[in-house]
Formats: C-alpha cells, structure tokens, sequence
C-alpha cells in the first residue's frame, strides 16, 4: 500500500503550487486533496483545477469568507475531522495564507507528519498575516522545503535545522511547465486588444494595501495620472474595497485603466511576459516577473523575495504616489536576472524524491 499523503490548500496560488507538485507525487504516494474553500468564486478557484489539470479535491470544505480568527477556527475543525478519519501519514501544506497555519495545526496536533512547501521566508513585518503564517508553520513543520538560499538561512537564524531542504521553488517549476503552453494556448493579448511591450501589468490585494482607504487611493490615483495603459486584473478583495472607498466610478472614467476580472493562470503568463513593466503587490507576481525579466515595481516597503531586489529587476515602492509614478516611468533594471536562485525547475521532482527516501523510512 501506498502511503498517504494529505494536500491542504485553499487560496489561489497554492492551486498553482500543487499542480507541479501533485503530478509527481501520485507517482509514488496516495494524494488526498483537502480544499478548504477560502477562495470559491470561479475565477479565483475552479479555473485553476479545469486548466491546469489538477486532481479535483476528495474533500472540499466550503469555509469561505471571513475575518482571521473565525476563518483560521473553522478550518482547524473541519480539517481536524477529515484528518482523523482519513489518518495521513504526511500533511503537505503550502506558502502562507491561512490554509496553510490551519492545515499544519490541525496536523501536528494530531501527531501527523507536517511539510510546508515554501518555507523559510520572511518578510520580517509581523503585521503582515502572512508572516504570522509562516512563522507559525515553519515551527511545527518536520519537512521544511526553503525554495532558496535566503529561506534556509531566515531558519537557520530561527534555529530550525532538522529537516530542511533546498529544493527549489515549485512556482519556477509550473512557470516553465506553463509557459509553452500558455503562448500556445491564451487568446489574451488578442481578446483585449493588446500589443506587446505596450501595455503595463498590475494586481493589488494585500491587505496592507486595500484595508487601507489612504493606501488604496494613493496607488490608483498613481495609475490614473500616469499616460500609459494599465491592464488590471482584480482581485475580489480589492474590488470590494476600491467600491467601499467610492473608487470604482473614478477608475472607470480614467480611460488609460482596462479593469478586468481575474484571469487564468495561462492568461496571466502571458499578460505578464508581454507587459513592458509590472505592478504588484503579489509575492508570486514579482517573481514571475523576475523568471520572465519584465521590470517589476513592488507596492510593499519590505518583500521576502529579496534576491529581485538585490539583482535590480524589483522596487519597493510602497503606496506612496510619487514613488510609484517615478518608478513606472523610470525604473530600469541595472543587471541579469539569475534564474538558478530559484532552483533548476525540478523543484517538484525533489520535493517527492526527499519525502520517497525520507518518510518512508521513518514510518
Ligand atoms: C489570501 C491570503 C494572501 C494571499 C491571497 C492570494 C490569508 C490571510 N491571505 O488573501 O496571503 O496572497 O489569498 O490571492 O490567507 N473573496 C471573494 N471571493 C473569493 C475569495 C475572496 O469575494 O473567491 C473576497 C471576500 O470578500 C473576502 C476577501 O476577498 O473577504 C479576502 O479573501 P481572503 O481569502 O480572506 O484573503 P485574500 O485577500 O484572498
Ligand atoms: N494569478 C493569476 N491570475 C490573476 C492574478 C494572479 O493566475 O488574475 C497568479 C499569478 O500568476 C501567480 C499567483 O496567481 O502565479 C499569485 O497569486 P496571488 O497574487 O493571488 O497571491 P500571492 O502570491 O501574493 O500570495
């Protein structure tokens, strides 16, 4: 018998993340997938599963919307109930939303076997939910898969040095796994009426941005003042915020700002490769970015992916107008970009090949 492995995700870019990873795991191991529906709308979840292939979820748990402790809380007990029943040998969790800390708690609780896929960063910003979130995570992990030099060091520091692995980032794997087929296959550029190196890309949903009404206004006031066109993809979070906020009639009378709803992960490759610069506050985005060598300013003061910054394709900008004006129409990146930081694109195969040698004889 096989032994078993639970995958627990919920938000959308854990959906990318699992995809490289699951198909070399069900070569080896019995994959039960366990979504706890924090996201559900179509284009934030089941897009992600129709094109990307990835193995409808044995349970799905439809928790949903909420503030941290009620959705964390629900979570923790729906999950516990599937894990008892189910009794994995392994939980695999990824990245740092809520998900993540509900899935590893539930597990190490339980006295189940925990890998997080993606640990070891820091943004070092404790306001941020996310480094709450991973913090916690690395913490209670035994499998500790650091996606690069920096997060093995950031646990080091932490002294965590037992079972932690440089393998890579499993989002570097999906990129050039993605990527051919993207361009084959996305009508994007074509169905908005785009031209190469002629449009700007951004997306925005940190909660550091949208709950902030001060936050959120200084950045689209940044977009509607510059003279370029900006294609915009928006979250729903944001979207329920720019409304709150009374800016939705303002974007929409700015002709230079294409709102629109989010799209795949194929669309977006695509949107991202031929945008002449990038806009985000996203962690998956300015690395994509980076992978792609598309000049990426950063609506955040602090990032855990510090290796885009030191090699000059990343800004931290934050929310301050000017800035971001400036950065849109003068930042240039000073070097090459170093792809190998993120490992070889076999992230994935690593991850299943240390969890195959590993696990199995521990068990
Ligand atoms: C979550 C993660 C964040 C990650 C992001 C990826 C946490 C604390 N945050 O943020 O780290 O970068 O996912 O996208 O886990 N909503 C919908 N439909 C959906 C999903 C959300 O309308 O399908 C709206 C709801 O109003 C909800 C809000 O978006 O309250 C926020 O959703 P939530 O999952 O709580 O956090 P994200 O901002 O998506
Ligand atoms: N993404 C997508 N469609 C969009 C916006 C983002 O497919 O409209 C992808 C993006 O390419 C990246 C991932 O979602 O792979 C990043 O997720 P997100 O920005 O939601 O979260 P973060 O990485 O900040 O946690």
């Amino acid at each position: 018998m096989p032994m078993k492995i639970a995958t627990i995700v919920g938000a959308r870019p854990q959906f990318i993340k699992m995809a490289s990873v699951s198909r070399e795991l069900r070569k080896h191991f019995n994959e039960i997938v366990i979504h706890t529906g924090q996201h559900y709308d179509y284009e934030m979840n089941k897009i992600f599963f129709e094109r990307l292939n990835i193995p409808e979820p044995d349970y799905y748990l439809g928790i949903g919307s909420g503030s941290h402790g009620y959705q964390t809380g629900e979570m923790l007990k729906r999950i516990e109930e599937v894990l008892i029943e189910e009794r994995p040998d392994l939980v695999l969790v990824y990245g740092d939303t809520n998900s993540t800390l509900a899935g590893a708690l539930a597990a190490v609780k339980l006295h189940i076997k925990v890998a997080h896929v993606e640990a070891g960063l820091r943004s070092f910003d404790k306001r941020m939910p996310e480094e709450i979130n991973r913090v916690l995570t690395d913490h209670v992990s035994d499998y500790l898969f650091a996606p690069t030099e920096t997060a093995v060091k950031n646990l080091h520091k932490e002294g965590i040095k037992d079972g932690v692995y440089l393998t890579g980032d499993v989002m570097y794997d999906a990129l050039l796994y993605n990527i051919k087929i993207a361009r084959k296959k996305s009508r994007i550029l074509n169905e908005l009426g785009l031209r190469p190196k002629e449009y700007l890309l951004a997306t925005v949903h940190r909660a550091e941005n949208t709950d902030s009404k001060e936050r959120l206004t200084n950045i689209i006031n940044a977009f509607i003042e510059i003279n370029e066109l900006i294609v915009f993809p928006v979250h729903p979070r944001t979207r329920k915020y720019m409304e709150a906020y009374g800016l939705i009639e303002k974007i929409e009378k700015s002709p230079n700002i294409l709102l629109v709803p989010p799209v795949g992960y194929l669309d977006m490759l695509v949107l991202e490769e031929n945008a002449r610069k990038i806009i985000t506050d996203s962690g998956g985005v300015q690395k994509e970015a980076y992978f792609l060598k598309v000049p990426c300013i950063t609506l955040r003061e602090k990032t855990e992916w510090v290796e885009t910054v030191k090699d000059g394709w990343n800004v931290l900008v934050g929310a301050n107008r000017e800035k971001i004006v400036k950065a849109i129409e003068e930042f240039e990146p000073s070097g090459e970009t170093y792809n190998h930081r993120f490992g070889d694109g076999n992230a994935s195969k690593r991850i299943v090949e240390i969890l195959l040698e590993r696990l199995v004889g521990e068990i």
